[in-house]
């Protein structure tokens, strides 16, 4: 009972003020904004371009092709079979001469550096192995194996190279990339991966600048930025202690 008999005191004129607080609320946070938009003043906040990621960067296609049975390759402008010239002239037998021909072919294997250790001497669309069988160029692995031995028992079990399609045989169609298909038979150092460019986040600035690392630390923070700006503005020319990288720029 005394509950209702108080609400009905004091309910009709609190409303009022209330309801005229409430018209009065989105007028001023509105006119608070545009103070602040006013008073705001422009402040350059570095921003590095976006680096660009080429398709080819990314691509999981092999680093290099290699070539299938019967070997082609293109001489001269024509396409053409090793045995297309091979069979017109027998080798000759002493490997230090300089050569006249492939000369885009410079040895980096280490003590392996004769050509006629992997080329076999009387079909040059074949591989040679040590105990004089040859195989064809897409079972190159035979032939690494001959003198790798532990890597070619890694990569029968996958442990080296890599394996696309299905991860069991069982499963579906698997297919182990060739070793030449990564390595360049005859400088088979492989090659060191260029890092792609690292995840663009906001106001990293220029790396032109010698010290890199203090720049982005403090450019990151866009109050230091800011705060650091301010300060080489108002300090006096002499004594300016500021990194020289937040010297402000052009004023828009
Ligand atoms: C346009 C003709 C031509 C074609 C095609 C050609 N070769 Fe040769 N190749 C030569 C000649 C000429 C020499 C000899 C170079 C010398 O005596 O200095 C040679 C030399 C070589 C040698 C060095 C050993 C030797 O016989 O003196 C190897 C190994 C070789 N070729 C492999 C190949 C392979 C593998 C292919 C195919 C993928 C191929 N060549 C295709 C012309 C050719
Ligand atoms: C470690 C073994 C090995 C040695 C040593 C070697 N080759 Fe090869 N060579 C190969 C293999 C494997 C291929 C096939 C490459 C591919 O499939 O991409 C090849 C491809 C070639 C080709 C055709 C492709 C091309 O790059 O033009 C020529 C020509 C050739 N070799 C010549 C030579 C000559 C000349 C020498 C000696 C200076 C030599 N090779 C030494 C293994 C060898
Ligand atoms: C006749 C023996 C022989 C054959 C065949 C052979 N290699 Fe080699 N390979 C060597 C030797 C020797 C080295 C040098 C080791 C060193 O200098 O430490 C070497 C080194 C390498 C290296 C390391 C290179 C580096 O600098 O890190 C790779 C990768 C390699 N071989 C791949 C292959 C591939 C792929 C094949 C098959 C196309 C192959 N090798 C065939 C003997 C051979
Ligand atoms: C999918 C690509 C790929 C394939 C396929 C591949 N390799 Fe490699 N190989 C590599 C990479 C990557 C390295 C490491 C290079 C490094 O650490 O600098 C390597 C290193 C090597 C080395 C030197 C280091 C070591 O462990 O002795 C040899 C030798 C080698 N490979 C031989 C082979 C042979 C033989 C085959 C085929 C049976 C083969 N590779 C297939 C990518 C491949």
């Amino acid at each position: 009972m005394r509950a209702a008999s108080d609400n009905s005191n004091a309910t009709p004129p609190r409303a009022g003020l209330a309801q005229i607080a409430g018209y009065l609320i989105g007028p001023a946070f509105l006119a608070f904004a545009v103070y602040l938009f006013m008073s705001s003043r422009h402040v350059d906040l570095p921003s590095a371009p976006t680096p660009v990621v080429t398709p080819a960067q990314i691509t999981i296609a092999p680093p290099r092709t290699a070539l299938g049975d019967p070997p082609i390759v293109t001489i001269g402008g024509y396409a053409q079979r090793c045995n297309a010239c091979h069979k017109l002239f027998k080798t000759r037998d002493h490997p230090d001469r300089p050569r006249v021909q492939h000369l885009n072919i410079t040895l980096r294997h280490g003590l392996n550096n004769r050509c006629l250790n992997c080329h076999d001497r009387e079909n040059r669309e074949r591989l040679t192995l040590r105990n004089g069988d040859t195989v064809i160029f897409p079972e190159v692995a035979m032939l690494c194996a001959q003198c790798h031995g532990p890597v070619y028992r890694d990569w029968t079990r996958g442990a080296h190279g890599k394996t696309m399609g299905a991860w069991s045989p069982e499963v579906g169609q698997q297919r182990k990339l060739i070793c030449t298909e990564c390595h360049d038979p005859h400088s088979p150092a492989y090659p060191p991966y260029v890092p792609l460019p690292g995840p663009h986040t906001l106001r990293l600035g220029s790396h032109s600048a010698h010290d890199v690392h203090e720049e982005i630390r403090r450019s990151r923070n866009a109050l230091l930025h800011w705060s650091s700006e301010r300060a080489a503005s108002t300090a006096p020319a002499t004594g300016d202690k500021t990194n020289p990288a937040h010297k402000p720029k052009e004023r828009r």
